[in-house]
């Protein structure tokens, strides 16, 4: 129970919030692959027909339940066939074929026979869409058109199963104080700009060595030797983290220094397996700012360090509870005003409503 006694809906077990959620990276389905998915406490299959389009259909089979990604199903063109009596299903959960049938039975023929899940794949990513409701989605998750351009390529991704709730990852987007203590920096600048559909923190991090930082335990990484590196090449580092919706934040950074200068998209999401684990995901892309080829060493390293500033995050989630109603000081972020923000998409479409100020809201104290 929060304060003033009031109980905000995703504090309730068993509900997921409206939004996009992403699945997987592109690069990790094949044409004519399937795999079976377990988000939302349900059973999924995933697939790509041969025609290159990605389908997500609930897992059970319409016809005497089967499971669609178990053992013998397959993708049959831009269809998959079901291994117990081989009923076939397109890209619209719609059967459009039985091997030992004359007449394939209307309810079984139409789409959503077994149920399709809208799907968005772009920028290198799958996402579906999850409504308790039902709806069709009302927003789009922008692209990224840097993705596997020239200079760019494709994600560099790095996967962990937590025990974590997604109000814990999100609350990170305007945790200014959490800086000195985890990633070994100080913000300089710190604001949050709230929108209906995202919410966005800009940052300028600088790097210090009285700070302290968390060595994420399942991470490699020599953080200090990293941080050493960087204070002799004076690093500037500029950001723009975007949560677009409750699951999915992209983080744009620019950083010039003396050696080289050079700009990163992350995408970094959470999606549910359950009421108590999230499958946490953060990829990277990583390019020169101006005309000097980035080293290939960096090129290999940046990705690395990256995912392991977000495992340092994550080293804190895997442990922690959440606070209702938390003690804040006057060097906290808006978190209650991002808590307000994350729960409109777990009620009804009707209370998505935002129609505060888009004013950016800075947490630095002088
Ligand atoms: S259970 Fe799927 S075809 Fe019979
Ligand atoms: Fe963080």
């Amino acid at each position: 129970m929060s304060a003033n006694g009031y109980q905000y809906a995703f504090e309730e077990p068993g509900k997921f919030a409206r939004g996009w959620y992403i699945v997987r990276f592109s690069q990790e389905l094949e044409p004519g692959e399937l795999q079976a998915l377990h988000f939302f406490n349900q059973e999924l299959v995933l697939f790509r027909g041969t025609d290159g389009r990605a389908a997500v259909l609930d897992a059970y089979c319409p016809h005497l339940g089967a499971h669609l990604a178990g053992t013998g199903s397959r993708v049959e063109g831009s269809a998959i066939r079901c291994p117990f009596h081989g009923w076939q299903f397109n890209a619209e959960g719609a059967c459009i074929d039985i091997p030992y049938a004359r007449q394939i039975p209307r309810r079984a023929a139409a789409p959503g026979a077994v149920r399709s899940w809208p799907l968005r794949e772009q920028s290198g990513y799958i996402a579906i869409w999850y409504d308790e409701e039902g709806g069709q989605p009302n927003w789009d998750l922008p692209a990224i058109d840097v993705w596997n351009t020239e200079d760019w390529g494709d994600w560099v991704f790095n996967r962990a199963i937590i025990k974590a709730h997604g109000r814990e990852v999100i609350e990170n987007v305007v945790d200014a104080g959490h800086f000195p203590s985890v990633h070994g920096g100080v913000p300089l600048q710190f604001d949050n700009i709230f929108r209906q559909y995202s919410v966005t923190q800009i940052s300028r991090i600088e790097s210090r060595p009285e700070c302290d930082l968390i060595q994420p335990g399942n991470f490699p990484i020599d953080f200090s030797a990293m941080r050493d590196m960087r204070e002799e090449h004076a690093t500037d580092a500029w950001g723009d983290a975007t949560y677009h919706g409750p699951n999915v934040m992209y983080y744009f950074t620019e950083s010039r220094s003396e050696p080289m200068s050079f700009q990163s998209w992350w995408v970094n999401y959470h999606t549910p397996i359950n009421n108590e684990e999230i499958e946490l995901t953060s990829g990277v892309i990583v390019a020169s700012l101006d005309e000097r080829p980035l080293p290939a060493e960096f090129k290999d390293m940046y990705p690395r360090s990256a995912i392991a500033a977000f495992s340092q995050d994550a080293e804190i989630w895997r442990t922690k509870v959440y606070q209702p109603n938390p003690i804040l000081c006057d060097g906290d972020g808006p978190v209650n005003k991002l808590r307000k923000w994350y729960e409109r998409f777990y009620l009804p479409r009707q209370h998505e409503v935002w129609d505060e100020p888009e004013t950016p809201i800075s947490s630095i104290r002088d």
